[in-house]
């Protein structure tokens, strides 16, 4: 197998001992917030081991089509699969390890784009990306940590977009939205014990540009 390096390689040494039980209470949240139908076709972008995911994939047993789900860490990606056997809803998840920029996805194909604690690595550029792969009036959700209780370290320090640094308020995350043309846009802090997100979640335009 090929060695991951850089940021691949920091979450493949992280993939072993990653607190599940946090960012699986974030996707939860995330979710909640942005609330896709049953049936919607759904993407997990810079999924890790599948916070999101494979509470999608528990939620939406009836979904026609599987959820979407892209990481650049193959360790990351292969403890999400093995959770997802364990609860049983592999087939509900298309697994890929690759950049999530571009989404391996058809333009206007998708109904609705997550990304949980991931934005900072990938830039804006990610958010031009989403309104290309979402239709008219898709929705976008994304939590980011606080700047004032998180602060990224070492590998992971060096790989923070510059477009895109730690927000210090939710107003200040969904002021990048609204610059890239989403509308409807709803920001929050999430409490979690002494840790806080942004939850992030606005509609791609009706109207293409
Ligand atoms: C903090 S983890 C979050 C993972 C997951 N979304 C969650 O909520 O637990 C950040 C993830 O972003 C992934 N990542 C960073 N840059 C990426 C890129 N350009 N394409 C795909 N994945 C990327 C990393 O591999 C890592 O799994």
């Amino acid at each position: 197998m090929t060695q991951s390096t850089g940021l691949a390689g920091a979450f493949d040494d992280l993939a072993d001992s990653y607190d599940h039980r946090h960012h699986d209470e974030v996707a939860r949240a995330l979710i909640d917030q942005v609330a896709p139908g049953a049936q919607d076709l759904v993407a997990d972008v810079a999924c890790g081991a599948g916070a999101v995911a494979l509470q999608l994939a528990q939620r939406r047993q009836a979904a026609a089509q599987p959820v979407l789900a892209v990481d650049l860490s193959p360790g990351m990606v292969a403890v999400g699969r093995a959770r997802a056997e364990t609860m049983t809803c592999g087939g509900a998840i298309d697994w890929r390890v690759a950049d999530a920029v571009p989404l391996p996805a058809d333009d206007h194909s998708l109904d609705v784009v997550f990304c949980a604690s991931s934005l900072h690595f990938l830039g804006r550029r990610a958010l031009a990306d989403w309104r290309r792969v979402l239709r008219p009036g898709g929705r976008v959700g994304f939590t980011l940590p606080l700047a004032t209780h998180f602060r990224a370290s070492g590998d992971f320090a060096r790989h923070v977009a510059r477009d895109v640094p730690l927000p210090q308020t939710a107003r200040e995350a969904g002021t990048w939205v609204a610059e890239c043309g989403y509308t409807q846009v709803e920001s929050r802090i999430l409490v979690l014990g002494t840790r806080r997100a942004v939850v992030v979640s606005a509609s791609s335009p009706v109207r293409l540009d």
